[in-house]
């Protein structure tokens, strides 16, 4: 997440995020599920510009900058109902002074995919309004916030290449990452929700451990065990959209052998050999039909 300065305006980027590995432990009576997740962030961003508005006025303009928009199905939440608003709004209510903001969203992560896109525009709100409403609030008071609005919040705000998230995703524990990591995204046609793909999972009997990966992450010289990515949503996911099935496939033909789908659903990705690796595959898979695919290496 990097924020920077230009005039009256903040402009914030905000990364996408994969999680490369993702257990479901359980039901909560909460209604939500209790996890534990890595997590890493990557160079797809979003970027938000921040500007001061008249008190009690919250304005947001979204532009689609991300290709075949429209085969993503639904638009992307607009006005009140977008979370980047939410997040100014339950700022602004724990400011002593009022506030407003004017907000410009370009957007490049896609939706309903997984990479966390909504989650981390909350976040940069969070953290560029704490900054240009000069409220310095505390990290507690904020990650306190963040966590009321969604659960994928909190990782962002840390600002943290890599962390082990649990609780429901709010509880972050940020990790340093010694090194670059290169993937390639693809997101197919049609998006899933969050909320649909959890109702339809269901316990596993043999829950896969994580410490292959952490081990993998710890050590570059080591190699990556196929089996070391893991995510627990993706047999529900599966069911709920072919293309899902079908775009795991599509990267393990072309050879690659570390695969797996991020968060949700629905975009897939694999663990590339290189920048370069990643950017020809990204290339040849945005030719085939129904496929948008994204070259990403995990932020320093
Ligand atoms: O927290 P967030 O708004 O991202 O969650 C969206 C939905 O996904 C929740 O309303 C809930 O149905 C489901 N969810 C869950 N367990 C989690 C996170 C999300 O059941 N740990």
């Amino acid at each position: 997440m990097r924020i920077s300065r230009q005039g009256d305006t903040l402009v914030v980027e905000a990364p996408a995020k994969l999680n490369l590995h993702l257990e479901v432990l359980g039901r909560r009576p909460d209604g939500f599920h209790d996890l534990k997740t890595v997590m890493v962030a990557v160079s797809l961003t979003d970027t938000l510009r921040l500007r001061p508005a008249p008190r009690g006025e919250f304005r947001l303009t979204q532009r689609l900058a991300l290709p075949n928009a429209s085969a993503l199905g639904v638009a992307p939440p607009d006005g009140e109902t977008n979370l980047v608003i939410r997040a100014a709004r339950a700022l602004a209510d724990v400011a002593v002074a009022p506030h407003g903001a004017e907000i410009e969203l370009i957007k490049r992560i896609p939706w309903q995919a997984g990479l966390g896109g909504g989650s981390s525009d909350a976040a940069a709100t969070l953290l560029g309004l704490d900054q240009l409403w000069q409220l310095n609030l505390s990290k507690q008071e904020l990650h306190h916030i963040a966590a009321r609005l969604g659960s994928d919040l909190n990782f962002f705000m840390e600002r943290s290449p890599l962390a082990v998230c649990t609780g429901r995703g709010e509880a972050v524990a940020s990790l340093p990452l010694r090194r670059r990591i290169d993937f390639v995204i693809v997101q197919p046609s049609g998006g899933l929700s969050t909320a649909e793909v959890f109702r339809h999972w269901i316990p596993s009997e043999c829950p896969v451990d994580s410490v292959p990966l952490m081990h993998w992450l710890a050590n570059e010289s080591s190699p990556l065990a196929p089996q070391a990515l893991y995510n627990s949503l993706q047999p529900p996911a599966r069911e709920l959209h072919a293309g899902v099935e079908r775009t795991c496939r599509r990267l393990a033909a072309c050879g690659l052998t570390a695969v797996a789908m991020s968060g949700s659903g629905s975009a897939c990705f694999g663990v590339c050999r290189s920048r370069r690796h990643a950017a020809l595959l990204a290339a040849r898979l945005r030719c085939e039909r129904d496929c948008r695919a994204w070259a990403v290496s995990t932020m320093a």
